[in-house]
Parts: structure tokens; C-alpha cells; sequence
């Protein structure tokens, strides 16, 4: 593969990097491919009934079937995508990685699934069920504790008649293409990095 001229990058000139624009928009075309392929890893034993694949499959197949738009489909398929890479913080790394693809509101609701998601269990772990009243006077409360209570909290049933990952891959092709990047100028989606601190971190996983 051709190569920058430079060791360090305030040695870099216009051509180099061009090229390296070239590089990286090559690379955000396999990003969707990618992205499943690390989907499909997430099949394997997680302590639930289902495999965290499985799990996502299950919140897909619901989201669909209920007529959500795609990419409210994708991003339930992708929602817990930070499980295996980002266990401390699963919710914010997935929220980051959809974030140029999706709007404020999805982004918000993958960004808070986790700390919504434990009025459901956090009084059996030493936790406050409640957390998320801090944000009850959000827009987007009751997206979020909708999205937990129709299509996360309620897939973990194997018996569950879930579609195979390939029904969602058109739609993933679709949603992560092409990318959005914010611009600098962006306005903040919401109060993002001001859950009470450790709130997730009593289980990274749901
Ligand atoms: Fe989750
Ligand atoms: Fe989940």
C-alpha cells in the first residue's frame, strides 16, 4: 500500500493527507460489514437464556414487528454492542459508534438504554431503581423507557421466534451509510455524561 512520506504529522503535506482521506473513506465504507462481524462474536454464552446476539436479535426482530422505522430497527439491533469491548460503559460506547449515523433522540436513548434499564433489576444488585428519574423531565424520557420496556427488557425469552441476522444486514448497510459526522458546531444532545456516577456500572450488560 502506498504510504505518507512522513514520520510525524506536522510533516505532513496536502498529498499526504489526501491519501489518507482516501484510506479512511475506504475504511468507512467496511465500517457496516465490520460492524456485523463483531455482532456475530456476540454469540456466545452470557449467563442469560440467550446469547448477547440473540438478545439483540430478539430487540430487532420487536422493533420491526412493532413498525418501528429502520433506523430505530438498527439501532436495537446494535444497542448493546458495547457489551464485550466497553463492559464499564456499554450504552455510551455503542451511542458513540451509531452516533453520525442516527438522530438526537435514537442517539439519546441508546446513550441512556443502560441506566433506564434498571428500574427493572437495580433494587436486587444494591442499586436505585429510580436513577433515571433524574431525567424525567427530558424530551426524551419516555422514548427511552419505552424502548427498555418493549424491546429490551423483554428479550431474553429463547423461545422467541427472532430473525436471523441476515434479515437485519440490508438495513445496517443502509442506516451506518453514509456517515454523518457531527460538525463542531453541533448543538449538545442533552446532558449525556451527567448520570450519577456508577449508575450503569451495576450491570454493564442489560
Ligand atoms: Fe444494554
Ligand atoms: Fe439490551
Amino acid at each position: 500500500m502506498k504510504t505518507v512520506s512522513f514520520t510525524q504529522m506536522s510533516d505532513g503535506t496536502a498529498e499526504d493527507y489526501a491519501l489518507l482521506s482516501e484510506i479512511e473513506a475506504a475504511e468507512l465504507a467496511r465500517f457496516p460489514d465490520r460492524v456485523l462481524s463483531w455482532l456475530r462474536s456476540m454469540d456466545v454464552p452470557s449467563g442469560y437464556q440467550v446469547t448477547r446476539l440473540e438478545h439483540c436479535l430478539q430487540s430487532a426482530t420487536r422493533a420491526h414487528r412493532a413498525g418501528e422505522d429502520e433506523e430505530t430497527v438498527v439501532c436495537a439491533l446494535l444497542h448493546d454492542i458495547g457489551d464485550i469491548i466497553a463492559p464499564a460503559n456499554h450504552s455510551e460506547a455503542a451511542a458513540a459508534l451509531l452516533r453520525p449515523y442516527i438522530s438526537e433522540r435514537n442517539y439519546w436513548i441508546v446513550r441512556h438504554h443502560g441506566l433506564f434499564q434498571g428500574v427493572y433489576y437495580f433494587q436486587h444488585i444494591g442499586g436505585d431503581p429510580d436513577a433515571r428519574e433524574e431525567y424525567r423531565d427530558h424530551p426524551h424520557y419516555q422514548a427511552t423507557a419505552d424502548f427498555c420496556a418493549r424491546y429490551d427488557q423483554n428479550c431474553f425469552d429463547p423461545d422467541y421466534d427472532w430473525e436471523p441476522l441476515e434479515f437485519f444486514e440490508p438495513m445496517v448497510a443502509r442506516v451506518l451509510s453514509p456517515a454523518r459526522l457531527p460538525a463542531p458546531t453541533d448543538p449538545p444532545t442533552g446532558h449525556p455524561d451527567s448520570s450519577p456516577a456508577g449508575a450503569e456500572l451495576v450491570n454493564p450488560t442489560a
